[in-house]
């Protein structure tokens, strides 16, 4: 029998203190604006740490950072006592990210109809107070950054080890590592090649860009990530496990040594679908799977995946339906909770109302009768389009759109109706654009890439959700 590591990985926790809220007005609009459920994440969380608990087919837990919603000094406080009861049943690992430092300055309390500036937030000194319990401690090697926060190394299991990494900032230009913090990063994987271990990493920041550049390429990266991909890969990282942009999805990257580097940037825990990402690699195969918090108590009610779907659903469905209602107030409210303030909004919602009554009623029979109209029959299949003519076109969108963070479950194969209604329609920007000669090059690419996109979301050859490859030792063989 070989060595095996089977461990859970979990991302972007972003626990709110029920305390932090009355759950008024204030908190609506915060919580309505955000993918993520806030006052309901301590509820997924202890439902989350209650399966991994008794979760016979792993023996660790890695958590890649943004553990608190914005660094609350009490969101710590009781995150740790959470994390405590998981370790009394698994090894807990966890790193720490921008969130768990408040670095936006962007804690906040929502009582009534206010917010107010959270000052009891926590630093650097704070990070390793309250997690060197979880990895520090255990650590073969450390490494102290310039803003005081650790990466560290432990013994993951028998021929395996875990790089924690805080890549926060690399010291110039934004997050990722400074070459002593890489170098101190290559020592440990030639010393841990060395001594026969296996590695796997956790980081915070995206390393290898997926879906497409315009939406997870440098904003979601860390810095120099084609020399953090290729050095990590070429010394021997073969699993590299991210959170931040909050998306699902399964990347791989081979070294110029030919090594295989495989990424996988789960979604939060407490957004939609709630992942729980299981791991499990052996002498032969890596593999990786998707569970969910099916389910979950909060204030003694139980809700289900449903919830999840409606709320993250509702960072473009409460805007909508606020444009769609008549209710200029309620709209220009949703709009400033999304940051969007202008002066100019209620003059224009006649217009904006008209726009979001017709998006969020009209069916794909409808729909596409009006654009074979505009495009002379030449825009979307008459036979697709009859087959699902009563869907609402804009439950589609919301699909498409919550593909992104659950990685293709509710993708529809090619070939379906609807996936041809969405990829005929998605085209025809693109080939009208293409035929007008004056359109500027940078608008073309992106509009080809969103067409790409919603084919990559639409129908993902590659199971974000899931995967199994040969070792890299094996392929070589
Ligand atoms: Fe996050
Ligand atoms: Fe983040």
């Amino acid at each position: 029998m070989g060595n095996k590591a089977r461990f859970a990985v979990l991302t972007d926790l972003h626990y709110f203190s029920p305390s932090l809220t009355d759950g008024g007005r204030a908190y609506q609009l915060r919580s309505g604006s955000d993918q993520k459920c806030l006052l309901e994440s301590g509820a997924i969380i202890d439902k989350a740490f209650t399966m991994l608990a008794g979760d016979e087919t792993i023996d660790s837990v890695l958590i890649c950072g943004d553990i608190t919603d914005d660094g609350e000094t009490v969101c710590h406080e009781e995150m740790v006592e959470k994390l405590r009861f998981l370790n009394k049943y698994k090894n807990v690992y966890v790193i720490t990210a921008t969130h768990d430092r408040c670095t936006d300055g962007n804690a906040k309390t929502y009582f009534g109809d206010e917010y107010q500036h959270l000052e009891d937030t926590a630093d650097a000194d704070d990070m390793y107070k309250y997690y060197r319990k979880f990895g520090i401690d255990q650590a073969i090697s450390t490494y102290k950054t310039h803003l005081g926060l650790y990466s560290y190394v432990v013994k993951l299991c028998d021929g395996f080890r875990l790089l924690g990494l805080n890549d926060d900032s690399n010291g110039v230009n934004g997050s990722g590592y400074s070459p002593e913090h890489m170098q101190w990063i290559v020592e440990q994987l030639q010393q841990a090649k060395k001594e026969g271990d296996r590695v796997v990493a956790m980081q915070h920041h995206v390393v290898l860009g997926h879906y497409v550049p315009f939406l997870t390429g440098m904003g979601i990266c860390c810095r120099d990530r084609e020399w953090v991909a290729e050095t990590f890969a070429s010394n021997g990282v073969e699993a590299l496990f991210v959170g931040h942009s909050h998306f699902q999805n399964i990347t791989e990257y081979t070294a110029e040594n030919g090594n295989r580097l495989v990424q996988a940037n789960i979604g939060s825990l407490v957004g939609h679908p709630g992942p729980i990402f299981k791991v499990n690699i052996d002498d032969d195969y890596i593999s990786m799977n998707t569970e969910y918090v099916k389910e979950f108590t909060f204030e003694g009610k139980t809700y289900n995946t449903e919830y999840l779907y409606e709320h993250s659903k509702g960072v473009v469905a409460n805007l909508l339906n606020a444009a769609a209602s008549g209710d200029v107030d309620e709209f220009v409210a949703r709009c400033g909770a999304m940051g969007i303030r202008n002066e100019k909004l209620p003059k224009f919602y006649f217009l904006i109302k008209k726009l979001a009554r017709y998006i969020t009623t009209v069916n794909v029979g409808s729909f596409a009768k009006t654009v074979n109209r505009l495009t002379f029959g030449k825009g979307i299949d008459k036979t697709a389009a009859k087959q699902i003519a009563d869907k609402k076109v804009i439950d589609i969108a919301y699909e498409i759109f919550l593909n992104l963070f659950d990685g293709g479950i509710n993708a529809h194969k090619k070939g379906t109706p609807t996936y041809t209604v969405v990829s005929d329609f998605i085209s025809i920007p693109g080939k009208i654009v293409n035929k007008l000669g004056f359109v500027p090059d940078n608008v073309k690419s992106i509009l080809t890439e969103i067409t790409e996109l919603v084919h990559l979301l639409m129908d993902d050859n590659i199971d974000n959700n899931y995967y199994r490859a040969r070792c890299t030792k094996l392929i070589e063989k």
